[in-house]
């Protein structure tokens, strides 16, 4: 049971990278916590470090979220705590870098149901008891969504994380405009190169894009939390970055795509 005058956040991918400092972020605002990602041990260090830092209670869920059924156990293990989540943020995702047609497929499919399916299942599972708080208690209930750049092109040598962000801006965009007026709000967070896990992850670290450069996590995060809580659709971290993703609405598809694929490769 997490402290009760506390508003709580649930967090996915609090592991590493963006998703740990959002934690730090949450907890520095007085949030308890709920902490979702496979590696338990990262999350139960986190957990000590932000109770001995803010007195925050976290709820630690070791979960893989590519298993079809994890967003319905994360939703029955907060409803057994008695935890109202006011804030979600989906924010774990990975990609896979290389051929589409060479990749392997178990791996490209597993990208697909968490970068898109968890985090479609997730919503969906705590979205109506946020829209039912609301009428109540004012401004209740907030989701951040964590889309990347690629949200903008197509995105040759990582095809389908490409498309898998893409998928993630239109569907935040399409639920901001469905929640107008409830009270709840949906924000997706476009950050750019940045310094995690990721492109070790995804077999990406030889990229020409990497050589721009990388914002820092802590930046990306705290960028995220202020556009989430000022209720604004889509924040794209960093200025750079919010120049790139405006300058590929210039050019033709074809062009910002064969773009892409130039700073996609090694
Ligand atoms: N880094 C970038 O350049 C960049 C740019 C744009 C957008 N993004 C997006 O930002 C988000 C966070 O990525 P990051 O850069 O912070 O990468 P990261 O350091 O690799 O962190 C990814 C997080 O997702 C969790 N995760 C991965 N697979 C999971 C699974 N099957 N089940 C549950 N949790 C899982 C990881 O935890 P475990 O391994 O412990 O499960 C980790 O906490 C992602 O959605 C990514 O697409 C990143």
């Amino acid at each position: 049971m997490l402290v009760a005058d506390h508003k709580t956040a649930l967090i996915t991918g609090a592991s590493f990278g963006i998703g740990l400092e959002l934690a730090r972020i949450f907890a520095r605002e007085g949030y308890n916590l709920v902490l979702v990602a496979r590696s338990g041990d990262k999350l139960r260090q986190l957990a000590s470090e932000l109770e001995k830092a803010h007195g925050t209670r976290s709820l630690i869920l070791a979960t893989d979220l590519t298993e079809p059924g994890a967003p319905a156990h994360v939703l029955d293990q907060t409803t057994r705590a008695d935890i109202q989540v006011d804030v979600l943020v989906n924010n774990a995702g990975f990609g896979q870098y290389g051929m589409f047609a060479e990749n392997d497929l178990e791996e490209c499919l597993r990208q697909i149901q968490l970068n898109v399916t968890a985090l479609t299942h997730l919503t969906r599972l705590y979205l109506p008891a946020m829209i039912e708080r609301a009428k109540t208690e004012r401004k209740s209930g907030r989701i951040l969504n964590v889309a990347s750049t690629a949200t903008f092109q197509p995105g040759p040598l990582m095809a389908v994380y490409f498309a898998t962000k893409a998928y993630v801006l239109h569907l935040s965009e399409a639920l901001a405009n469905e929640l107008n007026g409830t009270g709840v709000t949906v924000t997706c967070l476009c950050p750019g190169v940045t310094a995690t896990e990721f492109h070790k992850r995804a077999n990406a670290t030889g990229q020409r894009l990497l050589k721009f450069g990388a914002m820092d996590a802590r930046t990306v995060a705290e960028d995220g939390y202020h556009a989430l809580m000022s209720g604004k659709p889509v924040a794209i971290s960093g200025f750079k970055n919010w120049l790139l993703a405006q300058s590929v609405r210039l050019l033709p598809r074809w062009l910002a795509t064969a773009i892409v694929r130039k700073t996609q490769e090694q």
